[in-house]
């Protein structure tokens, strides 16, 4: 089920080559300066160096491998190769694991395991499988987000939907269908109650966690709990089009065009979306690069999922905006960190606003790899 067949290259108007050999000059670069950091957020061209258990740590090892993937150079496989057994370290001392245990182990321990056969990073993420399915809430049918005592208990995050990759991978793996019981009763409940008539998007709901309950919705890195927070839109088109391509339930399919018809349609002219796509004011507000790259991204899956016909919807949409994040948001100079300007990382918090993240630089690659014909998938 991971080989899709690869987007054609046309779709971005013969710029890919120069794309690659700039991602190389320039990430190159960046592997030496940031061996032995976890980087998060680049405020000004300089990774912070973050700590090992925070959701992003995954990332810059996944671009890493990605980057092994893509050259056959020994360079990138040998600065990506320990990022499963440090991370492995956070399950063995108290540490704030939460469900974004996906986000950490499917760009390190699975992606080494699928490149390399090492048995070690297989039995590792199998591990972070367990423990994502023993957040699994029966009578909600949800997965609980975050690990704080008593209030968020009951509390599950659209995030959550790009996390059942590691489910569904586990279940593939191991041979027990448990973990694809989780993720099923999971994105059905993403589909129920985190995706709206309108394809917009939630991103906290609140569960009874005894009985189960649905107690409403919270805006958590939103605007507000009716808003449409973008990077949240975008988990949910990717992760629904990720479901889909493991279930071929067609429910899952339809909720992801769903919400990428909304992402698309409530774009910014340069087809990068605000932070949230329903902020008001709107004057001043900051984009988020981030949230453009994911959905690029999901909407190459997306396209290669539907039927032809379809296609040149999804197609088209990631060509706009990674032409867009190449053209007016990529910083190429190779003395900064950041591939991607003016992400936002938590506008309700005032926290990281209008700087790099590393999720978005890892998103920014994974789809330009997967249009240089890369044909494997984590996520
Ligand atoms: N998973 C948290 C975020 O997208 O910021």
């Amino acid at each position: 089920m991971n080989l899709l067949p690869s987007f054609p290259p046309h779709a971005f108007d013969g710029r890919l080559e120069d794309v690659r050999r700039r991602l190389e000059a320039k990430l190159s670069r960046m592997r030496i300066r940031l061996h032995g950091k976890t980087p998060h957020a680049a405020p000004d061209g300089v990774y912070d160096d973050t700590a090992l258990d925070w959701w992003t740590s995954g990332f810059w090892p996944g671009i890493l491998w990605i980057m092994y993937g893509l050259t056959g150079d020994q360079a990138w496989r040998d600065e990506a190769w320990p990022w499963d057994e440090r991370l492995e370290t956070c399950f063995l001392a108290e540490s704030d694991l939460h469900h974004d245990v996906g986000f950490q182990f499917l760009p390190t321990a699975v992606l080494k395991y699928k490149l390399t056969g090492d048995r070690d990073a297989r039995r590792r993420g199998l591990f972070a499988a367990q423990f994502l399915a023993g957040r699994f809430n029966p009578k909600g049918k949800f997965i609980r987000a975050w690990n704080e005592p008593d209030e968020s208990v009951g509390w599950s995050i659209v995030d959550s939907t790009m996390n059942l990759s590691l489910l569904y991978w586990a279940a593939e793996e191991s041979g027990d269908p448990r973990f694809r019981h989780v993720a099923d009763a999971h994105a059905g409940t993403i589909v129920e109650h985190f995706v709206r008539p309108d394809g917009s998007v939630r991103h906290i709901c609140v569960f009874d966690p005894a009985t189960g309950e649905w107690r409403g919705a919270l805006g958590g890195q939103g605007f507000g709990p009716d808003s449409a927070w973008s990077r949240g839109t975008a988990w949910a088109l990717y992760g629904l089009a990720n479901v889909y391509r493991y279930t071929g339930d067609t429910r899952f399919l339809d909720a992801s065009k769903r919400v990428a018809h909304f992402f698309i349609s409530a774009l910014e002219p340069d087809r990068v979306p605000l932070w949230d796509f329903r902020v008001v004011p709107r004057d001043g507000q900051p984009r988020d690069s981030s949230a453009a790259a994911i959905a690029a991204s999901g909407l190459i899956e997306l396209a290669a999922l539907v039927p032809p016909a379809e296609r040149p919807i999804y197609a088209n949409a990631a060509r706009d905006i990674l032409l867009s994040l190449t053209d007016r948001y990529a910083d190429w100079n190779p003395d900064r960190d950041g591939v991607l300007l003016a992400g936002t990382g938590h506008m309700p918090e005032k926290k990281n606003i209008n700087v790099s993240l590393i999720y978005g630089d890892y998103y920014y690659v994974e789809a330009v790899a997967k249009l240089l014909g890369w044909p494997h998938r984590v996520f």
